[in-house]
C-alpha cells in the first residue's frame, strides 16, 4: 500500500514537471515571437549597425591600400578587423561578427546555427534569387540579425582565385597570417558570407 501511495505520488510529481516545462517552453515562445513592427525595427537596427561597421572597415581598409598596397592591408586587417568589430560592438551594445562557411580567421567560424542561415543563403544565391537580411528571435532578450556579404573586384585581391585575381606573393602573407585559411577562389558577385550581429531586446 505504501509502495502504491508512493509510486502515484512520484508518478504526479513527474506529470507535474513535464507539465512545468512545456509551460516554460511555450511561454519562451511567445516572449520570442515578434510583432511585424518589432521585427522592421530590428531589420533595421541591424542594418545600421552592418553598415557603420562595413564603412569603419572599408574606409580603414583603403588608408591601409593606399599607405602601403595590398601587403600592408593585409597586415591592417590582421591587426585591426577585430578592434574595429570589438569596439562598435561596444558603442551598439551588440554582438557585432562576421562569418563563412570558408572562413578566414578561425574566430570567425560560423556556429551551428549560422551555418544553417548561411547555407540557405548559398542555395538563394544559386538559385539567382535576391538574397534579403533576415532577423530571428534567440532564447531570452537577443535577437539574431543576419546580412549576406558578397564580393566585389576589390575584394578578390585577397579573396580571389590563386594566380588569377589573387597574387601567390599576397598569398603567402595571408598564409603566413592565417594558416587555416578557407577565404578564396571566389569572383566578384558571388557571398562570400555574413553579418551575424546578436541585439538585445
Ligand atoms: C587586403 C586584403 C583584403 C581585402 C582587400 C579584403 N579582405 Fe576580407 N579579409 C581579409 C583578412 C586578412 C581577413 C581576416 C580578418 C580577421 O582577422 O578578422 C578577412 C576577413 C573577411 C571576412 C570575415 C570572415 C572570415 O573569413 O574570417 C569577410 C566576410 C570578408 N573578409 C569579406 C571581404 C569583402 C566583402 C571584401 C571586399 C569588400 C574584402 N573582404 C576585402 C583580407 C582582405
Amino acid at each position: 500500500m505504501k509502495n502504491k501511495t508512493l509510486f502515484v505520488f512520484f508518478f504526479l510529481l513527474l506529470a507535474f514537471s513535464f507539465w512545468d516545462c512545456k509551460n516554460t517552453s511555450q511561454q519562451q515562445k511567445n516572449e520570442s515571437a515578434m510583432t511585424d513592427e518589432q521585427e522592421a525595427v530590428y531589420l533595421g537596427k541591424g542594418k545600421q549597425i552592418a553598415a557603420v561597421t562595413f564603412t569603419a572597415l572599408s574606409q580603414q581598409l583603403q588608408k591601409a591600400v593606399k599607405e602601403g598596397g595590398i601587403p600592408n592591408a593585409i597586415q591592417y586587417c590582421n591587426l585591426a578587423a577585430y578592434q574595429i568589430t570589438d569596439s562598435l560592438s561596444q558603442i551598439h551594445q551588440a554582438v557585432i561578427r562576421r562569418t563563412s562557411l570558408k572562413n578566414r580567421n578561425p574566430k570567425n567560424k560560423a556556429t551551428e546555427l549560422e551555418q544553417i542561415v548561411l547555407a540557405d543563403f548559398g542555395k538563394k544565391a544559386a538559385d539567382g534569387q535576391a538574397l534579403e537580411p533576415i532577423v530571428k528571435p534567440l532564447d531570452g532578450q537577443k535577437i539574431a540579425f543576419y546580412a549576406p556579404i558578397k564580393l566585389n573586384d576589390f575584394c578578390l585581391n585577397c579573396h580571389g582565385k590563386l594566380g588569377e585575381t589573387l597574387t601567390d606573393e599576397n598569398y603567402q602573407l595571408i598564409k603566413k597570417h592565417y594558416p587555416d585559411d578557407k577565404a578564396i577562389g571566389y569572383a566578384s558577385g558571388e557571398l562570400r558570407g555574413m553579418w551575424s550581429i546578436q541585439l538585445t531586446k
